[in-house]
């Protein structure tokens, strides 16, 4: 045994501090056919919690015990409701710039704003991050270190100095990143723990679409995303002939992912030397599927029906996370996360409620209408 599965046996490796999130994205779209001209999305720990739309305007809770804002804060729904009305008509206006300054006429155009807020349950330490993307690019994004904008597209160039030289706008970013947001995300936290820190276990199968194919194993319905799935000869993890498929998100809330392994220079014979192992951050036991030609799903065979119902499955994925990531994730973007400078976020928590203008945050705060322009 490796010293690593070992550890993993006794359970030490979940003493690992956690990371907990808030984040919020508004979509603003032009001319995308039955989808909402204006989206607002908020997550705790990447699931989502609250929903606008410019068709039912609305600000709503999208899990029972988001409900419980009201408790600290009764008129919670209807304040933010009214702040995404405003930040509506805000990034409609700079839509319509940025169209302008890319020379683009009609057509197909997304804008999108993402904040967000990360929180060491364990150190304190909170960090922060704020892009802004258009038609699925990189556009600008604010640098938590330095409190700055940086543009990565020279059409936002003239948009990123006159922000950086707005230092009341920048003085508030700085504070709904250090205060307002880790403050709304240990109050949610506080709400949503049991749920939030549920642990559920996958099924897991072993997929096959021809018989030259890499067998897939395949786990779907662990909460929360943070698991492990790789395959093991002989006791020892495989590096080769694998591929690790990225964790995804079902529609319910719970996520799947697949490891593959390439059995064509592997003799049936020594098909049962191989296993694979699925471990959820936190349980003790993992889940060890053996290897068998038997338990196979495929296309193939009688059992094709399970892996249609797996084409389906991924398809209702596809068309379930569509409105959360039509910004495609940008690795580059992840540049913002960076410790944030945690001694005034120490504080945060006896900020007070009625201070706060965020979970739905904060766009540039609507002002004049020249301001207003995305210049
Ligand atoms: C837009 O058009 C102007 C004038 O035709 C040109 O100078 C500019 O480079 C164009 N910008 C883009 C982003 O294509
Ligand atoms: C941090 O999170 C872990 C894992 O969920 C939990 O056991 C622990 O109590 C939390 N610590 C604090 C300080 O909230
Ligand atoms: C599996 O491995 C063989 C050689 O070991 C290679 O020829 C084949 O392309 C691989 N298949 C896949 C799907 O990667």
């Amino acid at each position: 045994m490796k010293i690593l599965d070992f550890l993993v046996l006794l359970g030490l490796h979940s003493a690992a501090a956690v990371i907990h999130s808030l984040k919020y994205i508004f979509t603003v779209s032009s001319q995308v056919p039955n989808f909402p001209e204006f989206v607002v999305v908020g997550m705790v720990d990447d699931v989502q919690i609250q929903h606008y739309d410019s068709i039912t305007k609305r600000l709503e809770p999208k899990q029972d015990w988001a409900h419980r804002v009201t408790e600290d804060d009764p008129q919670f729904w209807e304040r933010q409701t009214a702040g995404c009305l405003g930040y509506h008509q805000l990034f409609k206006g700079y839509i319509e710039t940025l169209k302008h300054r890319f020379n683009q006429t009609g057509g197909v155009h997304i804008f999108q704003w993402m904040v967000g807020c990360e929180w060491d349950n364990e150190t304190g330490e909170v960090s922060g991050f704020r892009q802004v993307g258009y038609n699925g690019e990189d556009l600008l994004s604010w640098d938590v270190k330095t409190n700055t904008w940086i543009a990565p597209k020279q059409q936002a160039v003239i948009t990123k100095n006159n922000w950086n030289n707005d230092k009341a706008q920048l003085a508030y970013y700085k504070h709904t990143i250090n205060q307002e947001l880790p403050y709304w995300l240990k109050m949610l936290m506080n709400y949503g723990r049991s749920s939030l820190m549920r642990t559920e276990l996958p099924s897991v199968s072993l997929l096959q679409k021809t018989p030259s194919s890499p067998v897939s194993c395949f786990a779907t319905g662990f909460y929360p995303d943070r698991a492990e799935i790789f395959w093991r000869k002989d006791g020892e993890e495989l590096h080769e002939n694998v591929e690790l498929g990225e964790i995804l998100p079902n529609h319910d809330g719970s996520f799947q992912m697949s490891v593959d392994l390439n059995l064509s220079s592997v003799i049936p014979e020594d098909w049962r030397r191989y296993e694979c192992v699925f471990h959820l951050s936190g349980v003790k036991d993992d889940i060890i599927t053996k290897l068998d030609k038997t338990e196979i799903q495929t296309n193939w065979s009688k059992t094709g029906a399970a892996m249609g119902g797996v084409v389906v499955v991924l398809l209702l994925l596809v068309v379930g996370i569509v409105g959360f990531f039509l910004w495609k994730k940008n690795k580059k973007g992840k540049e913002g996360f960076q410790p944030a400078n945690t001694s005034d976020a120490s504080s945060s928590s006896s900020s007070s409620s009625s201070s706060t203008e965020v979970p739905v945050p904060d766009g540039n705060q609507p002002r004049s209408k020249e301001e207003n322009e995305l210049q």
